[in-house]
């Protein structure tokens, strides 16, 4: 799952069954959207301009266009992905309309583990990852690669921000292996996690990385 080639195949395989639908990984929006707006909302607070909110391997997810479409102030969403068969099929069908005017929203071919190459340090206000994380860490290889991308969103986002990750994996796992990731980031980032519930037996988690500026750093250091 963490080769670019078996998403293609994945998604141009949907695509030939007919009518285009968004496929969710986990859940949609609905889900979702009790986490995210209210924190937009009050990020949009201290912000005159348009907050930058990347979904991160967004497949044909309707998350980012659903974001754009219901979120009142104003919003740039990215929706970027590895797979161009993906980004292709989310280009010709999305045709959403935004709540406010000054919201804008785009698709990209893009592999996370180069985001720091697409985007300058410190500039995006929020990161959302349903289900990309969790599909890279199900083999060795992908782990690392999962790694390196959570590094390069911290790297990214604004010291204001936050990279939100869905997932089914139990805190027990995923908060250490997280801390751990995120030791290779200089100023290092703190990690949290609330609880989403369950759905259909599963339980799920909204695990909430935010980059630590360097006078957080300060406090923790020993004189
Ligand atoms: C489990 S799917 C989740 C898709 C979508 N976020 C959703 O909620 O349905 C994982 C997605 O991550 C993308 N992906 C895998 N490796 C990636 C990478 N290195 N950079 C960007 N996207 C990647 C895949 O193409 C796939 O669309």
């Amino acid at each position: 799952m963490d080769k670019k080639a078996t998403w293609d195949r994945f998604y141009k395989e949907s695509a030939s069954k007919g009518e285009f639908k968004n496929f969710e990984w986990f859940f949609g929006f609905h889900s979702v959207k009790n986490v995210i707006l209210p924190m937009v909302q009050s990020m949009s607070l201290s912000h005159e301009s348009a907050l930058h909110i990347l979904d991160m391997g967004c497949g044909t997810s309707a998350l980012g266009p659903c974001i754009y479409s219901t979120s009142p102030c104003a919003v740039r969403v990215t929706c970027a992905d590895i797979s161009p068969e993906a980004v292709k099929l989310m280009k010709v069908h999305t045709s959403t309309q935004p709540s406010n005017k000054n919201s804008s929203l785009e698709f990209l071919e893009l592999d996370g583990t180069e985001l720091s190459g697409h985007f300058g340090a410190r500039t995006l206000d929020m990161i959302l990852d349903k289900g990309t994380t969790d599909a890279l860490v199900r083999s060795k290889e992908g782990r690392a690669k999962a790694g390196q991308l959570i590094r390069q969103c911290v790297q990214i986002l604004k010291p204001s921000g936050r990279l939100l990750q869905f997932s089914d994996e139990d805190p027990d796992a995923r908060l250490i292996w997280l801390e751990n990731e995120v030791k290779g980031v200089e100023e290092g980032a703190d990690v949290g996690y609330q609880e989403m519930g369950e759905q259909r037996g599963v339980s799920y988690f909204c695990y909430q990385i935010s980059p630590r500026t360097a006078s957080d750093s300060d406090k923790g250091k020993l004189v």
